[in-house]
């Protein structure tokens, strides 16, 4: 594998790569010296269209604890906004022999793309509402660091699945590591093709809580909404929003996830979001290391 566009096009040997690679990678992040000389003869681009902070951060990291050099492109403030096209900008940051780049786009397919034209390895760091492959990744390793397994596990996927590629990320990699997945949220906010992808569907949020041992909570994406949606952002917290006392009055404890950003008080209540229930921060520290191992991986097949 040369790329990394998404989960659909790994397995699950893959994936159980990756995370022992990551497992390494997280033993050197915790040493007093975080750094490895793994990628010292490599140059990496991170080629950002839209905007970021964990993902564009933690890639940064990664590079840098591998010992990459490292450019940071943002689309905001460069020769975009002047008419250039996306494949003349990758080529002309290529052309200063540049080795691997880690894009985002709003345009899902964007990477697909560029992987048709380009000589580079490509990561893709989200595009559009189609995948988010390395937050699915972290994401399901912060699963099995918390329950020592992702295989047999019940997930629930809960909010705006329409407009989420962490929602489709997610459910290749879950079922992948042979968890059972479930969606939930407003029948208006659940794509059309969702029974096609296996998953089971739940509209009822207490139900869904009650069935899972994890929740992955998403927030809605006003920024992908073409129209006005049901339900309004008040309407979505009075039928879908978590609070603490939500997740106490439960039979069992559930392990509360988020992908970030939060919207607090709309999906998530903050006593929930900062509620022993959850490993947000988690997933954020993981991030670091499944990055580390995804570039590893790929620049040792250049
Ligand atoms: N989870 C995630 O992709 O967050 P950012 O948009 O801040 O990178």
């Amino acid at each position: 594998v040369r790329h990394l566009l998404g989960i659909k096009d790994i397995t699950a040997e893959d994936i159980q790569l990756i995370f022992e690679t990551a497992d390494n990678f997280k033993d050197v992040l915790n040493r007093p010296i975080k750094k490895v000389p793994s990628l010292r003869d490599i140059t990496i681009a991170n080629v950002f269209f839209e905007n970021s902070t964990r993902t564009r951060l933690s890639f940064e990291l990664a590079e840098k604890r591998l010992s990459a050099d490292v450019i940071n492109f943002s689309s905001s403030g460069s020769s975009v906004k002047k008419g250039e096209t996306l494949l003349d900008t990758v080529n002309n940051i290529l052309a200063m022999k540049v080795d691997m780049i880690v894009m985002r786009h709003s345009s899902p397919g964007a990477p697909h793309f560029l992987s048709r034209h380009i000589d580079a390895n490509i990561v893709n760091a989200g595009d559009g509402t189609h995948e988010h492959p390395t937050q699915a990744l972290l994401d399901s390793f912060s699963i099995r660091e918390k329950l020592g397994d992702v295989a047999g596990k019940k997930v629930v996927i809960i909010g705006d699945i329409l407009h989420s590629r962490v929602a489709l990320s997610n459910i290749f990699a879950l079922q992948k590591l042979g968890a059972e997945v479930m969606v939930c949220g407003p029948v208006t906010l659940l794509p059309k093709y969702i029974k096609e992808l296996g998953v089971k569907v739940e509209l009822d949020v207490r139900k869904a809580l009650e069935w899972c041992d994890v929740a992955n909570v998403l927030r809605i994406q006003l920024e992908r909404q073409q129209m006005k949606y049901f339900p309004s952002l008040r309407e979505y917290t009075l039928y879908y929003g978590i609070d603490k006392k939500m997740l106490d009055s439960l039979d069992k404890q559930i392990v509360l996830m988020h992908p970030g950003p939060i919207n607090r008080g709309v999906e998530l209540s903050s006593d929930a979001a900062d509620s022993h229930h959850s490993i947000i921060l988690n997933q954020v520290e993981n991030g670091v290391a499944i990055r580390m191992a995804v570039l590893y991986l790929l620049a040792s097949k250049q």
